[in-house]
């Protein structure tokens, strides 16, 4: 029997935070790197498994637990990757393991937790346990960001915001960092006070006029990029709101009704089996009941970033992004932050084995 040990990298938040799990510019770029991984067929990525206690809508209201296992490659992509400032190969597994408890946040608790688990790519052995909750709120953010840097229109100005919490705040983060235009942010949530409180964080961080609005529509009418980030329950969105040329990304579920899609001319999803798997998105939900057609959804935004898909067609074209989010993401930038947290010497080294299979030495009754 081997006599070998084995320790394992542990992340806190904190840990993150001090590994630069909050930097933007660098989030964007594993995100850009996973879409990009993704457009070349450089990943793995099987259906989420969810456990949850009812439909897809009790995910608002009593959760969900979603498992998110994947691999990413990229070491044939190293040159292109390194020349698109995208951070180089991944070339490992790991999985999310996310829970979702609506009542949280009542309780002065998350809504969201998670644990990250990254695998040495040759033994398969974990390597890191980590947070998961600070990447997984900065790649959602990030997602939107890389999709508005390839869909929306480069000289945006006005920015509709719907969802002041969580998420919310790295959509603003990440569309700013994606489109340096912006200058105006409109933010509206179903709890004022949260909008309120939203403008107050978020005005120094952001550096552009950021106003609390008391309607919805104030936060869709004019806009050139909107996002909506909540914990809706029924839709409230008005197709006859949107302006041409908007972007809007959508990463909760329950916003846009289906039948709001068919104003759309562009329709791009993250993963389209995995929107289909889930069977919550907007997206799927309007091919399912037929308001548009499977082609109306025109591709996997991976594809736009690898080159093997046109994004936008025309300044006036409305385009609408709707992710399910991707186990390939976590990966990408829970991989960033580990390596980050390595080189700097950040984080508790915990030993997983003193002895390989050494625990047999008390098997009994
Ligand atoms: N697609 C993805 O990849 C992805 C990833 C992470 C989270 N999400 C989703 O993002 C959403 C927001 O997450 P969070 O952590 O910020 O949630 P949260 O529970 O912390 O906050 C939700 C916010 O939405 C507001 N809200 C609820 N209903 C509303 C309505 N009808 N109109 C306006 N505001 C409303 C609440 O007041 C609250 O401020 C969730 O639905 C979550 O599932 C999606």
């Amino acid at each position: 029997m081997s006599e070998k040990n084995w320790s394992l990298l542990y992340l806190s938040q904190e840990d993150c935070v001090a590994a630069g799990g909050t930097k933007m510019r660098e989030t964007l770029k594993a995100v850009e790197r996973s879409f990009f991984l993704h457009g070349k067929g450089a990943f793995i990525q099987p259906g989420k498994p969810v456990v949850r206690w009812g439909g897809p809508e009790t995910e608002e209201t009593s959760g969900r637990i979603m498992s998110m296992p994947s691999y990413l490659g990229g070491k044939e992509f190293a040159d292109e990757l390194i020349k698109r400032d995208l951070l180089g190969p991944v070339d490992t597994s790991g999985i999310k393991y996310i829970p979702s408890c609506p009542p949280n946040p009542s309780k002065g608790l998350p809504r969201a937790t998670a644990i990250i688990i990254i695998l040495d790519p040759e033994t398969l052995i974990p390597v890191c346990v980590m947070d998961g909750a600070v990447v997984s709120a900065m790649r959602t953010g990030a997602a939107s960001g890389v999709a508005a840097k390839y869909l929306a229109n480069p000289d945006s100005k006005l920015f509709g915001l719907v969802g002041g919490s969580v998420q919310g705040m790295t959509q603003a983060v990440a569309m700013k960092a994606a489109l340096p235009s912006l200058e105006t942010l409109r933010i509206y949530d179903l709890n004022y006070d949260t909008a309120v409180k939203f403008a107050e964080k978020m005005f120094p961080v952001l550096n552009m006029d950021v106003i609390p609005v008391k309607t919805v529509k104030e936060a869709f009418v004019d806009m050139d990029v909107i996002s909506t980030a909540t914990m809706a329950r029924e839709p409230y969105v008005n197709k006859e709101w949107y302006k041409p040329g908007v972007f809007h990304a959508e990463i909760s579920f329950w916003d846009t009704p289906p039948e709001a899609l068919d104003v759309f001319d562009r329709i791009f999803v993250d993963d389209w089996e995995q929107v289909k798997h889930h069977g919550v998105d907007v997206s799927w939900r309007a091919v399912d009941q037929g308001v548009i057609t499977r082609e109306g959804i025109s591709g996997n935004l991976g594809e736009v970033v690898a080159g093997s898909k046109k994004g936008r067609l025309s300044p006036e074209d409305k385009i609408f992004f709707n992710p399910i989010g991707m186990g390939i993401h976590d990966l990408s930038e829970g991989y960033r932050v580990y390596r980050s947290a390595q080189a700097k010497g950040v984080g508790s080294q915990m030993s997983y084995f003193a002895k390989a299979n050494g625990w047999l030495e008390s098997l009994g009754f």
